[in-house]
């Protein structure tokens, strides 16, 4: 299906408060699908809360470090989702089979700092929508929907401006409003966001060129010298090029074995291995997430390749395997037994994978989920409650370590994009507290394991489209095999 016509338009904002002057939503492009994709989400919404007066609160910009001075604006996801509307300040009622918009139409001072942009009315017409309000009479209504005993439903917030006006609006105190969201309406959205539509598989995917640029940049800067700060710029400036930020702050590390490494201090040396978990932010607001470890050089040690070569065992297994009617924690115990087996095969560990793997012991090497839901968010829907997103009556969130981290337990369906991220990581800190408690001595061989203390970590992660019969990686795939990555240098 062909993707435009897209609603191109600049959006240029600036906001002067008092003799203040407050920019917004810089230069943002405001990007859309077609109108009648959100018309069809907000009915099947209204159908499945038939009755419910449904409240949505748009982000706001977020001060830096004073108010004229902001950090890039991010709309609430779920109110991309639904109204598409790219721009701070917006809220949205559902209710009645009606969809009012409630903002304000900028002023002459705004015009002169940011220049013209569209009307209110006009940006809610290309959603579909013919009802606006002022952003304040959103008080009112809410306050009439209140009197008539209306049950007001909304997600859970997770900004602090939001969880305020929402206790103004609602009167339910600030500590208990986050606790009151409708799980009714997020489900009702789980339901709608977890199988992707066309246009959206059309956009994940395309945006997946620019997760391939950034990783690749940076496997090929894997080289003695370099520094993670430089490759760091580097992957986020392909994610910008491709006009997006990042999805989520790159990781980019030779010490790999910090599952989210923020740092980028150091200077890469020949016999280390560059871990890289970036991924990029779609103009329509849509994620891409992957995975690399490279070695520094080009050229992988033979202990490095015997690890490797595990993890992507893993990896190639889920994608192998996933499809819909399977449950991903079942993918996710998959991945934990050809990791088992694999560090079994080099003597770090012993005994059975299964065995290994039902105790919870090989969580010393992999301690968390093989993967997660993608889509508007790179966790998407993550803002809700994880356990109503990724977990269902039939498959229960394990308390077990390792397992308890995984974010997706439930069955796949047609449609779910999902990632596939095993890794094997070896903590000295996680391995002196092991050994220190005696946990697994007869299954984790901490002798043998002493040679792997300053080995780091490998991860190795796709998206995967679950399809009909099975699933897909999503774009082309990045090198991958011992093979690919040793050429790239
Ligand atoms: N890519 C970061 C994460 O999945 O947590
Ligand atoms: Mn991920």
């Amino acid at each position: 299906m062909p993707f435009f016509p897209f609603i191109y338009y600049l959006c240029i904002v600036k906001k002067q408060t008092n003799n203040n002057c407050r920019t917004k939503n810089l230069h943002s492009r405001h990007i859309m699908f077609p109108k009648e994709i959100y018309i069809n989400r907000r009915q099947k919404l209204s159908k499945a809360l038939d009755g419910g007066f449904l409240l949505f609160i748009g982000n706001r910009n977020a001060a830096f470090n004073y108010p004229s001075n902001e950090y890039a604006f991010r709309q609430d996801s779920t109110f991309l989702y639904l109204f598409g509307i790219d721009e701070p300040d917006f809220a949205a009622v559902i209710a009645d089979g009606e969809t009012t918009i409630y903002a304000d139409d900028v002023t002459m001072d705004d015009i002169i700092w940011m220049g013209p942009q569209k009307s209110v009315a006009d940006k809610a017409a290309e959603a579909g929508i013919s009802h606006t309000k002022r952003r304040n009479d959103i008080a009112t209504d809410v306050a009439k929907a209140i009197r008539s005993g209306r049950a007001v439903h909304f997600i859970p917030p997770y900004r602090g401006e939001t969880i305020i006006e929402l206790s103004e609006l609602t009167g339910i105190p600030t500590a208990n409003v986050k606790q009151s969201y409708s799980a009714e309406l997020v489900k009702a959205l789980v339901a709608l966001r977890s199988q992707k539509e066309p246009c959206e598989i059309e956009e994940l995917e395309r945006h997946q060129t620019i997760g391939y640029n950034m990783h690749v940049t940076a496997m090929k800067m894997a080289a003695e010298g370099r520094t993670e700060k430089e490759i760091h710029a580097a992957i986020d400036y392909q994610s910008m090029l491709g006009g997006g930020s990042v999805a989520f702050p790159t990781i980019c590390s030779v010490s790999g074995q910090t599952l989210h490494n923020h740092t980028y201090n150091n200077i890469l040396r020949n016999g280390q291995m560059l871990l890289v978990d970036a991924g990029s932010d779609s103009p329509l607001h849509y994620a891409t997430d992957h995975t690399r470890t490279t070695p520094v050089g080009g050229r992988f040690t033979q202990k490095q390749k015997e690890i490797y070569q595990i993890v992507l065992n893993a990896n190639n297994a889920v994608a192998d395997n996933s499809k819909p009617g399977v449950r991903y924690l079942d993918m996710h115990l998959l991945a934990a037994r050809t990791i088992a087996d694999g560090l079994i095969s080099l003597g770090i560990m012993k005994g059975t994978a299964e065995e290994a793997v039902s105790r919870g012991a090989h969580a010393l090497f992999f301690p968390h989920g093989i993967g997660h839901m993608m889509g508007l968010d790179v966790h998407d829907m993550e803002n809700y409650n994880e356990d109503l997103v990724g977990y269902d009556e039939k498959t229960k969130r394990s308390s077990q370590f390792g397992l308890s981290s995984l974010r997706l337990g439930r069955e796949l369906k047609p449609g779910f994009v999902v990632t596939d991220e095993p890794g094997i990581y070896f903590i000295p800190e996680l391995i002196d507290k092991w050994q220190a408690e005696g946990l697994f001595k007869d299954i984790i061989n901490y002798d043998i394991l002493k040679q792997y203390r300053s080995f780091g970590g490998i991860r190795l992660e796709d998206d995967l489209l679950v399809t009909d019969s099975g699933c897909r990686i999503l774009g082309k795939r990045i090198p991958i095999t011992i093979e690919e990555v040793e050429a790239l240098h």
